[in-house]
């Protein structure tokens, strides 16, 4: 049967939805293309400026995507791009069915969606549906609107206490002080909305059918025009208290991860399944029980959401076994953990090893206080642990997130001049947090070039000052050294499908010097040495050795061929 007599006949009102426009070519098999797959998160802002505006856009996405296939990189995740006043750097959006124009335009999209799909790349977007921005058309009509109207019913507004003058309680942002705002309406005793961030970043009203329909609308809009899934922005908010608590002492039980919210993703996933090219979700969830959080993977809702244990655990090898045997415990059985080392709001990797590492669980009132903490760096010995790392990263099943910079080894920008920095975190705490803008200083193209190859030469300058130091990290000298990140991440990610295979889980080896993790995936046999002096490697029958990520040149340096692990480094080798 040729293409037109299929269309002509076979379109009955219950088919699947047709193919997506520009998904077939280069995209490999359908089903569950996620899985063991390596995903790359491109904080656009800061990957390539094609029009020399300082900022990174679209076009420079387009145009670098051979890099990164190059790389082995099989998903990108993009983060926000929709119109919005930045305040949280796209995480406050006005628009959920557009580009911003300072990346770039519907149109351009498209074309470089078309192109991912060619080189073999899928390609994901960052859906924020906890919050909006006081842009959003929804809540400009709000403010106009009286209170206890359809438009205020969208959002979470309600009184003060003391004759509407107190917030209505207790809660507190996660950016810093109160996460309630009085509105400026020009209304005698005006009311207050919710903020669980910014003040700029009023939350949804998700018991309103309304925000409900909005949101499968807006998955349609971009799944329709063959966006491949979703990373979904705190995925454990959303659904809010049926009453608001009010008055002092209110603390934040009962607003994270409210089972009322795994009904919204049970409505996404069947919408992403009726696709014929199987659609994905993966949350950013942060809840305080192993429980709360396989909930959120349970069959029929999400497909993954991160692994953040190994992104705050510290440098210790039992520490390392842990998190990993609790990631493979929380995930789908099916579909594996989701892991990252550092993602965008965290301090890059290479700094958060190079500091000292204090053997303690990160504090469950603030996971991440460990992972930006503003302590002194050893750069050489944070490259050094962060190459091993990622030896243990590629070595896991699941779906592998590598942050852009990483694979350069970027160590996290910690002197930005204070007038410089734009994360609401600094301006909400007062300076007492430096926040997120380390992590996001545009990255290194070249070495040289008034802004690394990030923008045009003659262009403005970029969004964030990059330090000089950028220079001896750039992608055009560490392609040239095989020694460099760059080429552990390629070597590791080229090798990675043939060693593990469809592997789904590990085997751990047990009998290894203390600061040592290993264990087999598949034909591949992975071993850690967190410590800082060489110990004995795994005796392995049938094993050969392959490499060590502290000197890929000269691995033989090693011991007989791998019978020695170096300090703070990871060897693999392949079985059979
Ligand atoms: C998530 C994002 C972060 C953002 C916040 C509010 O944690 O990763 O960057 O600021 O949500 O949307
Ligand atoms: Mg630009």
């Amino acid at each position: 049967m040729n293409d037109e007599t299929s269309q002509g006949l076979g379109s009955t009102a219950d088919q699947a939805p047709s193919p997506t426009p520009g998904t077939p070519l280069g995209l490999g098999p359908s089903s569950r293309w996620w899985r063991n797959a390596v995903a790359y998160q491109v904080y656009i802002r800061s990957f390539k400026d094609s029009d020399g505006d300082g900022i990174g856009d679209i076009e420079g996405l387009r145009h670098c995507l051979p890099e990164l296939a190059d790389l082995g990189v099989k998903i990108i995740w993009i983060n926000p791009c929709y119109p919005s006043p930045q305040r949280d750097h796209g995480y406050d959006i006005a628009d959920y069915r557009a580009i911003n124009p300072e990346y770039g335009s519907l149109e351009g999209f498209e074309l470089m969606l078309a192109e991912a799909h060619a080189l073999g790349i899928r390609v994901i977007m960052d859906i924020v549906p906890n919050h909006a921005s006081v842009e959003h058309a929804w809540f400009h009509e709000a403010i106009a609107s009286e209170p206890g109207s359809p438009e205020r019913a969208r959002f979470i507004f309600t009184e003060g206490e003391d004759g509407g003058e107190t917030p209505p309680n207790t809660w507190t942002s996660v950016f810093g002080r109160g996460a309630w705002h009085r509105v400026e309406d020009g209304r005698e005793n005006p009311q207050w909305y919710l903020h669980l961030f910014d003040w700029s970043q009023p939350d949804f009203n998700w018991r309103n059918p309304q925000v409900r329909e909005e949101f499968l609308e807006i998955l349609r809009f971009w799944f329709e025009r063959g966006v491949d899934g979703f990373r979904i922005d705190v995925a454990h908010g959303l659904v809010k208290p049926a009453r608001i608590p009010r008055g002092e002492g209110v603390g934040a039980e009962g607003l994270w991860g409210r089972p009322e919210v795994h009904e919204i993703y049970e409505e996404w996933r069947a919408l992403a399944d009726s696709y014929e090219e199987k659609k994905y979700f993966i949350g950013e969830v942060w809840v305080d029980s192993a429980e709360k959080l396989a909930r959120f993977t349970e069959p029929g809702r999400l497909h993954q959401s991160f692994a953040f244990e190994l992104l705050v655990q510290p440098w210790f090898a039992y520490r390392l076994r842990r998190s990993i045997e609790r990631a493979f415990a929380v995930a789908g059985a099916e579909e594996g953990p989701a892991w990252a080392l550092s993602n965008h709001d965290v301090h890059r990797v290479v700094t958060r090893l190079g500091q000292e590492q204090v053997d303690r669980d990160p504090d469950p009132r603030d996971m991440l206080a460990d992972a930006r903490r503003r302590w002194p760096v050893d750069v050489e010995l944070g490259v050094r642990r962060a190459k091993a790392e990622a030896g243990l990263l590629f070595a896991l099943p699941g779906t592998v997130y590598v942050y852009q910079g990483e694979e350069l080894g970027l160590p996290e920008v910690l002197d930005l001049p204070d007038e410089v920095r734009q994360d609401p975190i600094f301006t909400r705490t007062g300076g007492a947090e430096f926040g997120r803008d380390g992590c996001r200083v545009p990255i290194p193209w070249s070495a040289s070039g008034s802004s690394m190859g990030f923008g045009p030469e003659g262009g403005a300058k970029p969004w964030l000052p990059q330090p000089d130091s950028f220079r001896g990290c750039a992608r055009d000298l560490e392609k040239a050294d095989p020694n460099s990140m760059l080429s552990l991440y390629k070597r590791l990610s080229r090798l990675r499908p043939e060693l593990l295979g469809g592997a789904s889980r590990v085997e751990w080896i047990d009998a290894v010097p203390k600061e040592v993790v290993a264990f087999r995936a598949g034909s591949l046999v992975c071993a850690t040495n967190t410590a800082d002096e060489e110990r004995e490697a795994p005796l392995i029958e049938g094993a050969s050795f392959l490499l060590n990520t502290a000197d890929l040149v000269d691995s033989s340096g090693c011991g007989a061929k791998g019978s020695v692990l170096p300090a703070n480094s990871t060897s693999w080798w392949r079985l059979g």
